[in-house]
Formats: structure tokens, sequence, C-alpha cells
């Protein structure tokens, strides 16, 4: 039995093996997404993504979006386009390193901390 809120990846054993999700929460790993970003909605260098699917989100220029699968890619692929308000421009682009799989699979891990 897990206990939320304790752990590194606290909703490991939610996923079935091999599905997009848990794929998508080994890239995460990998990729040490988890530096900078919480699941678990503890301040951290970038914003928590725990529960942000669909809420809305203020960049620094002052224009507001909505978190859906196509901000989430462009924050990999281009994460200097929009900035969020109160956190430092300081996220690599992965683009070099993900392919378009690799990044179905994270958006599909995303959706899924809630
Ligand atoms: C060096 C620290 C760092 C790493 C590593 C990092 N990020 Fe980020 N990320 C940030 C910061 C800081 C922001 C907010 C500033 C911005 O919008 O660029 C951000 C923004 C985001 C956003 C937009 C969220 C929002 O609320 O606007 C997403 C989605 C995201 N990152 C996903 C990822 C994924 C997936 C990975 C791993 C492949 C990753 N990040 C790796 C620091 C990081």
């Amino acid at each position: 039995m897990l206990v939320l809120g304790c752990g590194k990846n606290p909703d490991a054993a939610q996923f079935t093996p091999g599905s997009p999700e848990a794929i998508g929460l080994d890239i995460y790993t990998r990729m040490a997404c988890d530096a900078c970003h919480s699941v678990n909605a503890k301040l951290n260098r970038g914003p928590t993504l725990n529960g942000q699917f669909g809420k809305e989100i203020r960049h620094t220029d002052g224009s507001v979006v909505i978190i859906n699968d196509q901000y989430i890619r462009e924050s990999i692929i281009a994460p200097r386009k929009f900035i969020a308000e109160g956190f430092p421009p300081i996220m690599p682009s992965y683009k070099p390193v993900l392919n378009e799989q690799d990044i179905e699979n994270l958006i599909a891990y995303i959706k899924a901390l809630k």
C-alpha cells in the first residue's frame, strides 16, 4: 500500500505496466523532470505538475492559457516560448532527446497526475 505524498513517485503503483502513463512516468524519472517539478504539490524549482491539467496558467507576458496536450508539448519542446509567472526560465528543451512517442507518453502521465 502506497501512501500519497510519501516517497519520490507516490503514484507509480497506480499505473498498469506498459501503459502510456507508466512509460511516461519512467521517462519523467529518467529525464530528471522531477529534479524541478514536484508531482505532490510541494514547491520545487519549477511549477508542480500535480493536478494541473485543464487549469489556467499565467505567463510573465501576462497571457493566460489552459494546460492541455498542446501546451504540455510546447512546454517540453520549446520551454522558453512561454514562461510561467513566478518561475525562472531554467527548463531546457527536450527536443533533441525525446521523440514523438516519448512526448505522448509524458503527456499521458502528466494528465494522470491528480
Ligand atoms: C532545470 C529544471 C527543470 C527541468 C529539468 C524540467 N523543467 Fe519543466 N519547467 C521548469 C520551470 C522553471 C518551468 C516554469 C517556467 C517556464 O514556463 O518555462 C517549467 C515548466 C514546465 C511545464 C509548463 C507547466 C506550467 O505550469 O506552465 C511543463 C508541462 C513542464 N515544465 C514539463 C517538464 C517535463 C515533462 C520535464 C522533463 C522532460 C521537465 N519539465 C523538466 C523547470 C524544469
